[in-house]
């Protein structure tokens, strides 16, 4: 059985999967997205998603496409349908088709939605955290609204590939100050020489990550130190350990930086333990 895609109201073969030429997210990025973790064929910190998501449109003035129950719906259809397992669930939402012009179209105009499913090999994750990652660091270069979870990610994708062409997992963008801001598709976290948890707090320019802020929750419960501050690449090679979070990598030890080993230069007991525990506590709690 094939991929099935959602499209505007229909599930479609994911090879015919089409949006029209003047959909505005194809034309100016004016969308946002949202990205689910799936364990076992459930939705991982759903609520968190949906909460950030509504806000991302709520910040462009684009409505809600339908309500958070019937989205809910039709995500968990999207699901049943590729029968996946463990994996992530994409949804965009863009403010819709109209005749090209960079101001919102007069009228209404329905937002266009697209949803994909897509299954992640669980077993190939486990082995690349137990080996841990590389990070490149990039200059910022992102506009003054990361916090918007926009489709906009043409820097984002650069970095990617920077960190791509030099054998990393992930690029890590550094602020005019010389401070990690946040990875281009994941938050950058260390355990500093203390011992203390570290990562940027969200009134700086980063996206508030959803896996960021339920890891919150299990570093409390743990009793574990945590400073919601910046730390720039030179702490994190001097850190103990260092890793990122997200939807797409949970909890990552990074080992490297720029090619200098971060602590012993493998994933050390803090990140092993938490990405287990956020993994039991997202299990747990799906929907
Ligand atoms: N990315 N920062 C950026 C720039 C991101 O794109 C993401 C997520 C995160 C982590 O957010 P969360 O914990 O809510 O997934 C931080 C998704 C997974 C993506 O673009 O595929």
């Amino acid at each position: 059985m094939g991929r099935i895609a959602y499209v505007n109201g229909r599930f479609v073969p994911h090879g015919e999967a089409v949006v029209h030429i003047e959909d505005r997210g194809y034309q100016l990025a004016d969308a946002v997205y949202e990205v689910w973790a799936l364990f076992d064929g459930r939705l991982a910190d759903a609520e968190g998603h949906f909460a950030r998501l509504e806000r991302s449109l709520s910040e462009l003035s684009i409505p809600m496409p339908m309500s958070r129950r019937a989205l809910t719906i039709v995500l968990k259809e999207a699901v049943r349908r590729n029968r996946v397992r463990d994996g992530l669930v994409y949804l965009q939402v863009s403010r819709g088709v109209a005749p090209r012009d960079h101001a919102f179209p007069a009228g209404e105009v329905r937002p266009a939605v697209v949803i994909t499913v897509k299954a992640v090999d669980r077993a190939a994750a486990e082995a690349r955290a137990a080996k841990g990652v590389s990070v490149v660091t990039t200059p910022e270069n992102r506009w003054g609204r990361c916090d918007i979870k926009t489709v906009g990610l043409l820097p984002n994708a650069l970095a990617k590939q920077k960190a791509r062409e030099a054998g990393a997992a992930e690029a890590w963008f550094v602020d005019e100050l010389g401070f990690v801001t946040e990875g281009a598709s994941s938050n950058a976290w260390i355990v500093d020489g203390e011992g203390r948890l570290r990562t940027r707090d969200t009134n700086a320019n980063i996206l508030r990550g959803v896996t960021r802020l339920t890891l919150l929750d299990v570093i409390r419960e743990e009793g574990l130190q945590v400073d919601e501050r910046p730390f720039t690449p030179d702490e994190a090679v001097a850190a103990q350990e260092a890793f990122i979070t997200g939807a797409g990598t949970l909890v990552l030890p990074v080992v490297a930086v720029d090619g200098r080993p971060v602590g012993k230069g493998e994933p050390g007991p803090v990140a092993t333990r938490l990405r287990r525990l956020y993994i039991e506590r997202a299990r747990a709690t799906a929907i």
